[in-house]
């Protein structure tokens, strides 16, 4: 039985209605876990009435801005968790972000600035907030990262993306071999294109999505809900010998050839 009644989740990433975070965190609710979402902050603070107004069926307990390249806001989203949880049990890193000019055209004519910001962002984040949920795991934990086929091979325009989910994956593994003494287990999710807010930014998005269907084994791309239950799955007791691995969620695509 998959069952998270008395976890704690921190669940990060959730833009809107089409956010695979927003997936995962129904799932994680669905199967009894109590909910901590963080949202992107703006300036006159759209995205914190958007998000809240979404996730308030789910009823989370706590609902915190944190922009992973704020220092601060990183520190007092841990404050806060430690302070009304205690303990945290699962930790779902889902976010990622380049220059919409980096996701066509040449690599090669990456930006320095560019690349900084999508490997800080994209990849760093995860072992900044591993690094800080690690200590209130004090009863094992689960940490689930979203990545994409585009880590490990070509993908038309994914670009820094790719070089970013390369480093990310990696992360998962040295995460993994970090924590596991603790019983942290550190998994990536990688899922097949699905539209949302980050993906149309890269160019050619509906073409890639129109290609898994027609070569994609069960001819379709995956929603945010079966990422959702492979996240909750992968938070799970159910588990529990599953560490420093990325599952694929992707229709099958990942073992094609042509
Ligand atoms: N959509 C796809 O086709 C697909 C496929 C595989 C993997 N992924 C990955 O899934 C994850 C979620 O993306 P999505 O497709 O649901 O899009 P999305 O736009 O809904 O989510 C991206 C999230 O990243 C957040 N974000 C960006 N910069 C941030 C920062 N500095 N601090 C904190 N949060 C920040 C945004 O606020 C947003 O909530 C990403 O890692 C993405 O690469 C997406």
């Amino acid at each position: 039985m998959l069952d998270l009644t008395g976890k704690n989740a921190l669940v990060t990433g959730i833009a809107n209605n089409r956010s695979i975070a927003w997936g995962i965190a129904q799932q994680l609710h669905k199967a009894g876990a109590n909910l901590g979402i963080t949202y992107l902050p703006d300036e006159r603070g759209r995205m914190e009435t958007k998000v809240a107004d979404l996730v308030a069926p789910l009823n989370p307990s706590l609902f915190l801005p944190c922009d992973v390249q704020n220092e601060a806001q990183i520190q007092s989203t841990f404050e806060a968790i430690a302070e009304k949880w205690e303990r945290l049990d699962i930790l779902i890193h889902c976010l990622a972000f380049a220059n919409k000019d980096d996701l066509s055209g040449d690599i090669s004519s990456t930006s320095r600035s560019g690349y900084g910001k999508a490997l800080d962002i994209s990849a760093y984040s995860l072992l900044q907030l591993s690094g800080a949920a690690k200590p209130l795991m004090t009863a094992g934990g689960s940490i689930v990262t979203l990545t994409y086929l585009g880590g490990v091979r070509v993908i038309p325009n994914y670009n820094v993306m790719g070089i970013a989910k390369a480093a990310l994956e990696m992360s998962v593994r040295y995460l993994a071999s970090e924590m596991g003494s603790q019983n942290i287990r550190v998994n990536a999710i990688s899922a097949g294109p699905i539209r949302t807010l980050a993906s149309s930014a890269v160019g050619g998005i509906l073409d890639m999505i129109h290609h898994v269907e027609q070569v994609a084994p069960l001819r379709r791309t995956v929603t945010q809900t079966e990422v959702g239950n492979t996240a909750a799955f992968l938070c799970s007791d159910l588990a529990s010998g599953i560490t420093g691995q990325v599952i694929y969620v992707d229709a099958g695509y990942e073992i094609m050839g042509m």
